[in-house]
């Protein structure tokens, strides 16, 4: 795609780079979908943690972003975001007060889960004459936070309405369980009863009375099925922006989609079969994949040399083995390398290179990086 690589030899390694016309294409095309199915994008902000990426999700259609953290949130909102879903349960007096403050700068929804919790959100929203929206977190198999999609939920869903000081928009849920899939086929499962699930927990709530605006599902792997399903009103996908060698793993998309690479320098060729790069885990990150099922070898995807695997990391160390390592490489050599999970490696980052072109044109700063309080 891009016949000039100056990037490769311009920038000090390792380096975290975003393919801007890559990342583009991949907002674009969530945001076609989103359009097309009738439903609101609200992409999660985990992934990239860039306010840059933000302005241009709702530049090209999202409305508004979801956060994991209060921090993520901040980071958003400083920089201009005005509608942040926290996809989070905001739990003790310090969180609940940096909450209060941030819904006076933005349109805020938080997630819950209790009545325990909902109940203390109410007493402090109250205390200031504010009210809070919040979603439901519903169970669809993750086994994280959240209720069963039982009459629990419908029951829960009753004491929530109940609180003057808090607005049930609706229910939400992640099929996060998605990252335990070995084939295309049974993502397309997980995401058919995340979606259907979702619908009939809402038709259930509706004839008790339970009146829902937001019916919210969403993972990159499954949006795009759960999202088709008649009556979801959202998708939250994070990971669609940069995509990683996870997602081309599960079948999601291939190596071209992936707009997130990390450039590495080959240091050391100590053996005919095995050359050592300047990227470990301090870079890469250790993940191979959530739920111990792994649908990657190695801790990244090497473009252009699929014939060798980065079998071990240390923290500057990563060590690529394969029968031919030695033909295939160089001391200087500079790799490409789509890492296993691209949202870790952002988090490990304080900045990526953009490139456009196939030039290097600028960097944008990971505000959101490192906010997990
Ligand atoms: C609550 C919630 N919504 C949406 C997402 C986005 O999913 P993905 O990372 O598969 O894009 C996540 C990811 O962890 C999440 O926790």
């Amino acid at each position: 795609m891009f016949p000039i690589k100056r990037y490769l030899q311009d920038i000090d390694t390792p380096q975290v780079v975003v393919f801007k016309e890559i990342l583009l294409q991949n907002i674009r095309d969530m945001q076609k979908f989103a359009d097309e199915s009738n439903v609101k994008l609200r992409p999660h902000i985990k992934s990239h943690k860039i306010p840059e990426i933000a302005k241009i999700q709702i530049d090209e259609g999202a409305r508004g972003i979801t956060v994991s953290k209060l921090g993520e949130a901040q980071a958003m909102i400083n920089s201009g975001v005005d509608d942040v879903f926290i996809a989070y349960e905001i739990v003790g007096e310090t969180k609940i007060n940096r909450l209060i403050e941030l819904t006076r700068k933005a349109r805020v929804c938080v997630a819950v889960d209790s009545l325990e919790n909902a109940s203390e959100l109410n007493r402090a929203f109250a205390a200031k004459g504010l009210t809070l929206d919040v979603l439901l977190e519903i169970d669809v198999g993750l086994k994280r936070c959240g209720v069963k999609p039982s009459q629990d939920a419908i029951q829960l869903a009753k004491q929530i309405t109940k609180l003057p000081n808090l607005n049930l928009k609706g229910i939400f849920t992640h099929a996060g369980q998605v990252y335990g899939a070995l084939s295309y086929d049974e993502v397309v499962e997980i995401g058919r009863k995340e979606g259907e699930t979702m619908v009939n927990l809402a038709k259930q709530m509706k004839k008790e009375g339970i009146e829902l605006k937001e019916i919210s599902v969403g993972s990159t792997p499954t949006a795009k099925i759960s999202g088709k399903v008649k009556g979801i009103t959202e998708i939250r996908p994070g990971n669609y922006v940069f995509y990683d060698a996870i997602q081309m793993g599960l079948g999601i998309v291939s190596a071209r989609a992936c707009s997130l690479r990390v450039v590495s320098t080959v240091i050391s060729i100590p053996a005919k079969n095995r050359a050592v790069i300047d990227a470990g885990s301090k870079t890469l990150a250790l993940d191979k994949g959530a739920h111990g099922v792994s649908v990657v070898s190695g801790f990244g995807y090497i473009r252009g040399y699929e014939s060798l695997t980065i079998t071990r990391l240390s923290e500057e160390h990563g060590i690529i083995e394969g029968t031919s390592t030695k033909d295939l490489l160089h001391i200087g050599h500079r790799i490409e390398i789509i890492p296993n999970h691209a949202c870790p490696v952002i988090n490990l980052t304080d900045e990526v290179a953009v490139i456009d072109g196939g030039e290097v044109k600028g960097f944008w700063k990971v505000l959101g990086r490192g906010k997990s309080k």
